[in-house]
């Protein structure tokens, strides 16, 4: 089987749920604790043996291309001053030379259409989509998980997870079939799925969670550039154009998943991810009972 080795992380959006936040920095760089959005996204990743990302960016986000490069100022300065563990830490976010490639997306038409503008770069290989503004919190990471459904199953992974009651219709949603052995019912075989479904014809309560595996075949049914749900080109819909010539597992993964496409969803990221470190989770604790205690 062939082994996926690159993924593209469409980041061209408009962030219109982010603003005014994201109207000066591009929402991918919006903060998640200790570090941009991306970047978590970028190590779950890695952490799962991605060698090449390919981000889809728009006009006015430079910011994410010099995020992914040395800050030659200020690595001289801290070397100035002797601070080796904050260079450390800097050095640790770049990958090596040729690992990141950016991909200008000229006018937002859509998630699959931000897909299709990496298909040179992608090729004949099956491949990741990491939905930066998706965190998910899991040990194995989403993708990890992700992977080894794949290496049991091939053809087209989807991440899925249980919406929370009432929002199907924000998200893609799945259709599902025939359980998969082994995976303790959590990796099936899809029959459907439909993006952003009026509420009453979900077809399950499980939502698109923003990893996925496709296989290159994808690019044929982008290629027809049909516009779905809101009049944009989606990513679902070649999914689903693609179902009758491969097959679609949807897995369900084991973590947690902070979608930072508004204020409250950055908090709850913020919040979760501030917990969760090794280094600052109990100072972060307390700070949060503080704030809490006070109110
Ligand atoms: C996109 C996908 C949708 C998925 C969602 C996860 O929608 O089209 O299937 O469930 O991401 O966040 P968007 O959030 O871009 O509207």
């Amino acid at each position: 089987m062939t082994r996926v080795r690159k993924a593209v992380l469409p980041a061209a959006g408009l962030g219109t749920r982010n603003q005014p936040a994201a109207k000066a920095t591009p929402k991918n760089l919006l903060n998640v604790f200790d570090r941009p959005m991306i970047a978590h996204v970028v190590a779950e990743g890695r952490a799962a043996g991605i060698e090449h990302f390919v981000v889809i960016v728009g006009r006015g986000q430079g910011a994410i291309e010099d995020y992914f490069d040395h800050a030659v100022e200020l690595e001289q300065g801290l070397a100035e001053r002797g601070r080796a563990e904050l260079l450390e830490i800097l050095n640790d976010e770049l990958l090596g030379p040729g690992q990141m490639s950016f991909v200008r997306q000229m006018a937002p038409l859509g998630l699959g259409h931000a897909v299709w503008c990496a298909r040179d770069v992608i090729g004949d290989e099956p491949f990741a989509v990491m939905l930066p503004d998706m965190l998910m919190a899991a040990n194995p990471g989403a993708l990890s998980q992700a992977m080894a459904a794949h290496e049991a199953v091939g053809g087209n992974i989807v991440v899925v997870e249980p919406a929370p009651e009432g929002e199907t219709h924000k998200y893609g949603i799945v259709a599902l079939g025939a359980e998969t052995p082994g995976f303790d019912g959590r990796l099936r075989a899809m029959t459907g799925m439909v993006e952003k479904p009026p509420l009453g014809t979900e077809p399950s309560n499980l939502l698109i969670s923003g990893r996925y595996i496709l296989q290159p075949g994808i690019f044929d049914a982008l290629a027809q550039h049909a516009k779905g749900a809101g009049g944009e080109i989606q990513l679902t819909d070649a999914m689903v154009a693609r179902l009758a010539h491969e097959p679609f597992h949807a897995l369900e993964y084991e973590g947690t998943t902070y979608d930072c496409g508004d204020a409250l969803g950055l908090l709850r990221a913020n919040v979760a991810f501030a917990l969760r470190h090794t280094g600052a989770g109990d100072q972060a604790r307390a700070a949060v009972r503080d704030l809490l205690g006070a109110l």
